[in-house]
């Protein structure tokens, strides 16, 4: 895994929506818990590969996300690599009361944390049950009981159609799910006018990355741009394990426009003249000169 989060990704067209199992109810009529339920654990027992391989990654890896975790959940926000402050890139309102939320892909749940201070009513999906103790440990500790903490795929989330207001995936299901059909999933699941913020490696530092999966990233163009899609990090030279996506620029804009969404803003982040070191896949040198981290902020039409 690369520093935040970040492995760096591509898409496969046959990990795509209709390559699941088929929901035996139409998600637009099924609002019942019971079969919803039901549905998750079927879908639990096959598993797509990626989602199968992230799970075991991850929860092979949770240790190492409790301590960042605990200062996460101890802190004010502030996003990716680069610890950009929501004062300075306000991805959450500061007022969020009467609003529901999803957090896709929570990790140990600091976002979903930060949401709830805010006033959101949090609903927080993962895939790995080792970092969602993290999280439920970490939400009793602060007393915040407004996070429902659920076991799944955010592929797949058994919630009713438009029953969001507002849907957050930093470094979650933002890079670790198929693109199509997660972004198909948080459209389903928003009210319309409902927003999706997402934060995740920008394409063109996978782009940079060596094809054998050696870090950090470098300044040559490794990789072919418009081939980018699925990324399979198993035999990678260093920290090997996990499957990201990521895709070009135009890509995504084709797919939020063919799913529904209208993009409101678009950011390249860039890392600020304090940053030192190489605290990810990318140099804070390399990050003060091209884009390391993207974010896409969206609107449901
Ligand atoms: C790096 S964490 C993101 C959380 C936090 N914002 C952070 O940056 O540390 C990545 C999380 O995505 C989760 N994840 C990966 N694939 C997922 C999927 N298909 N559905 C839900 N969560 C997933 C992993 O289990 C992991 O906890």
């Amino acid at each position: 895994m690369r520093g935040h989060c970040a492995r760096l990704t591509r898409t496969d067209s046959s990990a795509g929506w209709a390559a699941q199992v088929a929901c035996p109810i139409a998600s637009s009529q099924c609002h019942c818990e019971l079969s919803r339920g039901s549905y998750a654990q079927q879908m639990n027992e096959s598993l797509p590969e990626h989602v199968a391989e992230n799970r075991r990654y991850w929860d092979g890896m949770a240790d190492e996300w409790v301590a960042p975790g605990e200062r996460a959940w101890e802190q004010e926000a502030a996003w990716g690599e680069w610890q950009i402050p929501n004062t300075e890139m306000p991805l959450l309102a500061d007022d969020m009361h009467g609003l529901r939320a999803i957090e896709l892909g929570c990790g140990t749940g600091y976002v979903s944390a930060w949401m709830q201070r805010r006033g959101a009513s949090v609903y927080a999906i993962d895939n790995s049950a080792a970092q969602l103790a993290t999280a439920r440990r970490l939400s009793e500790l602060h007393r915040l009981d407004d996070i429902e903490w659920v076991h799944g795929n955010a592929e797949q989330v058994a919630q009713p159609d438009g029953s969001f207001d507002f849907a957050i995936s930093e470094y979650g299901a933002a890079i670790w799910c198929e693109p199509a059909t997660w972004i198909t999933e948080a459209h389903r699941l928003l009210r319309p006018g409902g927003e999706l913020v997402f934060l995740g490696n920008h394409p063109l530092a996978i782009v940079c990355s060596p094809v054998d999966g050696s870090l950090p990233v470098t300044e040559r163009l490794e990789r072919s741009y418009f081939d980018l899609g699925r990324l399979d990090w198993r035999d990678a030279v260093d920290e090997p394990g996990g499957i990201e996506f990521n895709m070009s620029i135009s890509s995504w804009m084709r797919l939020f426009n063919e799913i529904g969404f209208d993009v409101i803003e678009y950011i390249e982040i860039r890392a600020p003249e304090s940053a030192t070191g190489t605290p990810g896949p990318v140099t804070a040198d390399w990050a003060k000169r091209f884009p390391s981290e993207q974010v896409w902020r969206l609107r449901k039409r």
